[in-house]
């Protein structure tokens, strides 16, 4: 295992849609296990191999199921797992219903903006094992979901913001670097 270095706006990779992985191998299963150990080291909540500057489509999560988008934790629900290792996403039902949810990005330095999105999901994926997998989302695991795939289609959670916000705050991103 190995931490990667995370890539920053403007890099180009991070503008690129993903390929496709053909095919569950070791090769993915060691990008998996560098992204686990980079987003630890990172305290990310998500990460996108994308953002590890490996331009293909893998993503993992480590939300706690119950947290609101406020950050709020919801007493009484049952366990559901945290952690997912996804190949291929693709959303298959969204919610009519919209959260606002305060979004940040490794690859985006210092800044946050409430972002809006389908308060609910349902992924369809392979995991590690490469296994076709089909997940529900929601609360602050559906906001997640949705920010780390669309790395995978090479955009960021400042393209929700008005074009004179998105650009400033890409600007401070650059300014803060790494
Ligand atoms: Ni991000």
């Amino acid at each position: 295992m190995a931490i990667l270095p995370i890539l920053v706006t403007p890099n180009p990779i991070l503008r690129k849609k993903a390929a496709f992985v053909p095919m569950v191998d070791n090769a993915i299963k060691k990008l998996l296990n560098d992204m686990i150990e980079t987003m630890d080291a990172e305290d990310g909540i998500g990460l996108a191999a994308p953002q590890v500057g490996v331009s293909k489509q893998v993503l993992i999560m480590n939300v706690p199921a119950n947290m609101t988008v406020n950050g709020e934790e919801i007493e009484g629900l049952e366990p559901t797992p945290e952690f997912y290792q996804m190949i291929n996403p693709e959303i298959i039902w969204a919610s009519e219903g919209l959260a606002s949810c305060e979004e940040g990005c490794l690859s985006v330095p210092g800044q946050y903006a409430a972002v809006l999105r389908p308060e609910k999901v349902r992924v369809r994926y392979l995991n590690e094992n490469g296994t076709p997998c089909e997940t529900d989302f929601s609360r602050l695991q559906a906001a997640c979901v949705q920010h780390e795939m669309d790395h995978l289609a090479g955009k960021l959670f400042v393209d929700y913001l008005s074009v004179m916000k998105r650009d400033m705050l890409l600007r401070k991103a650059q300014r803060v670097g790494r």
